[in-house]
């Protein structure tokens, strides 16, 4: 017993050293379907990418990891578009398909030259959104790179920029009625970069420029760190919410202290929009918002 312990121990930590390995030379453009060519350029060591809007004729830019995954941590290093990025969104966000789909959502919403992005999140279970949250950044997202990360486990999920919290979902399965958390929905990782000319910017009135174009945001230093699933295959789910990305330790499970301090600070002094205070659309606060401080 204690032998054949200590040689699963030995397997384990072998395999933890090889993925670690694989992980840092894995090439994005082996990791991701790239599905405009033309508007994503990688670098010469295949580690990083750079989404590019260069014209009118092609406004659109992507590509969607192959693998799924369902909990973990999962994210990236991004810069953003300089100067007039007014109209451009730019999205690194998780999904699975289908109409009863799951969707976590970072979307950078652009801005003229010398005004500020917005940072753009929402929430979808079973196919239903409508949770939307915008904060300012407490930094300028097109100077440096930034990380950008969902932290995502059976009890919660948590938005995170440089490691402070912007938001965060707590499963209330059993507490509010008729809440559903994403729990058995596998999803892939998307990047891409569009023409949002009609909403992003200050709420539509400022269009995209394509004589500003190329407009270029660079990714790097990916985060692909989750239980593997395939969307429709029930055996490897269950085995997902059996996992130690499920139950990560309390540490992620809940929000402590610190973080929740961090989650105050930043709903004092950076939110732009909050679904769960706008009274014209939700006369009645949505029952969930009451758990998550932000
Ligand atoms: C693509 O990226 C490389 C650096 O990796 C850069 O030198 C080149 O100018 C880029 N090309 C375009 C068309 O953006
Ligand atoms: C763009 O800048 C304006 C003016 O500072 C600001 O009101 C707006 O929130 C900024 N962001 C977006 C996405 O419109
Ligand atoms: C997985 O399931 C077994 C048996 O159902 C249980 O004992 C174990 O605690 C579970 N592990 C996790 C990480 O949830």
């Amino acid at each position: 017993m204690g032998l054949f312990r200590g040689a699963g121990y030995l397997a384990i930590t072998t395999l933890v050293l090889l993925s670690l390995v694989a992980g840092s030379q894995a090439k994005l453009k082996d990791q991701f379907t790239t599905w405009t060519p033309n508007g994503c350029n990688y670098s010469a060591d295949g580690r990083a990418v750079d989404l590019v809007l260069r014209s009118k004729n092609e406004p659109y830019a992507s590509m969607t990891s192959k693998k799924s995954w369902m909990y973990g941590q999962i994210g990236a290093w991004i810069k953003l578009a300089s100067g007039n990025s007014a109209g451009t969104v730019t999205t690194l966000y998780l999904s699975s398909t289908g109409n009863k789909h799951c969707e976590f959502d970072y979307e950078f919403l652009g801005n003229e030259t010398g005004q500020p992005y917005l940072l753009h999140t929402n929430i979808f279970v079973d196919g239903v959104g409508g949770r939307e949250q915008q904060i300012r950044l407490w930094f300028d997202p097109t100077l440096d790179y930034h990380y950008y990360n969902f932290q995502w486990n059976k009890d919660l999920l948590v938005f995170y920029v440089d490691n402070t919290p912007i938001r965060m979902f707590r499963n209330l399965e059993g507490t509010v009625t008729n809440f559903l958390y994403p729990k058995a929905c596998p999803m892939k990782l998307y990047l891409s970069m569009w023409d949002g000319s009609k909403w992003a910017t200050q709420g539509g009135r400022v269009k995209l420029d394509w004589n500003a174009a190329p407009f270029i945001a660079s990714y790097k230093n990916f985060r692909l760190n989750g239980c593997e699933a395939m969307q429709d295959d029930k055996t490897a789910i269950h085995n997902c919410q059996n996992s130690t990305y499920a139950a990560p330790g309390e540490k992620f499970q809940r929000m402590g202290g610190t973080r929740t301090k961090q989650l105050r600070e930043v709903k004092n002094n950076y939110v732009h929009y909050n679904y769960c205070d706008d009274r014209p659309r939700y006369p009645e606060m949505p029952e969930e918002c009451k758990y998550n401080v932000l």
